[in-house]
């Protein structure tokens, strides 16, 4: 199997552990996608009455196309289980995201929901963080002094560009990209990204997972974390 038929293979994976009445959080990315597609299907064979809660407009809008209800998260109390995608997972399941740019709503949609589960193929579990760039969303603001600070800091920071073009998040912020090769110790420095005036969410999601998906040659493992 290549890497995108693993992908596929978890994100169908996932959808079992979707029943009906639940509320949905649906992540962002090229593994979700698959799950989404997925859950449409259940939604269409077999009726399957569920409320998605998206972490980026494109979800939402694919979720919507496959007759997916779609909720914001202010407009529902709870969310019993999200779905989402990881750019890496350690060892001891932390994980970086945000390699779509959508992970200052897909934390707030994580924080929010009783169970996460990450859906990734093989490839994305490591021993230790930090091969993966890791993203910040930060304010347009100022911006090129949150770089320069960061860049002081050692962190080998760079905006991430579409051509000449930031790109911009759902939320209409930049992304930089800190590409430190190695994290030694995620939990310090979430708490120094965390004190940076004009980082709005670092990519750094430490104790969230609950359950990964792994897709693997043989089939998908899961993992508890
Ligand atoms: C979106 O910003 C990310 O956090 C994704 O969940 C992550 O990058 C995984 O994406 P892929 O499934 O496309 O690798």
């Amino acid at each position: 199997m290549d890497q995108n038929q693993l992908k596929e293979l978890v994100g169908r994976e996932a959808v079992k552990f979707i029943e009906g009445g639940m509320i949905v959080g649906l992540g962002t990315g090229s593994t979700v996608k698959y799950m989404i597609d997925a859950l449409g299907e259940r939604v269409k064979n077999e009726g399957l009455s569920i409320v998605g809660v998206a972490t980026s407009d494109r979800s939402a809008k694919q979720a919507e196309s496959l007759g997916i209800e779609v909720k914001q998260l202010d407009d529902v109390d709870h969310i019993d289980l999200t779905i989402d995608g990881a750019d890496e997972i350690s060892d001891d399941f932390q994980g970086i995201k945000g390699g779509g740019a959508a992970h200052l709503w897909e934390k707030i949609v994580a924080i929010n929901s009783t169970k996460n589960i990450w859906i990734v193929d093989e490839s994305k579990m490591v021993h230790t963080l930090g091969k993966f760039p890791l993203p910040l969303e930060v304010i347009p603001f100022g911006s090129t002094h949150v770089l320069e600070k960061l860049d002081k800091m050692g962190l080998n920071p760079a905006f991430r560009m579409n051509g000449d073009e930031h790109v911009l998040t759902d939320s209409k912020n930049y992304v930089i990209d800190l590409h430190m090769g190695k994290i030694e110790n995620p939990a310090k420095l979430a708490e120094t990204l965390n004190g940076i005036v004009g980082v709005v969410e670092h990519g750094l999601f430490l104790n969230v997972v609950n359950e990964v998906i792994v897709g693997r040659q043989d089939g998908p493992e899961v993992l508890h974390a």
